[in-house]
């Protein structure tokens, strides 16, 4: 998942402490606990552009970059 490959691809996730847990409505996109910040932008030029919805729920994640996502929603 995107949350295991997270370091491989030098992303950052928010909840670094386990005690924040990533991913709270698993993945039906009703929260943003799972925003993820790519690091590397040619690999979020390789990921599907993200829909309406997560888009919208994107505007709710603390922090939103250029290069933001929700983890959940990338494979
Ligand atoms: Fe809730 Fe991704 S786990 S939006």
């Amino acid at each position: 998942s995107m949350l295991e490959a997270a370091h491989e691809h030098d992303i950052e996730l928010e909840g670094k402490d386990d005690s924040i847990s990533s991913g709270a409505c698993e993945g039906s996109l009703a929260c943003s606990t799972c925003h993820v910040i790519v690091m590397d932008v040619d690999y979020y030029n390789k990921l599907e552009d993200p829909t309406d919805e997560e888009n919208d729920m994107l505007d709710l994640a603390f922090g939103l970059t250029e290069t933001s996502r929700l983890g959940c929603q990338v494979i």
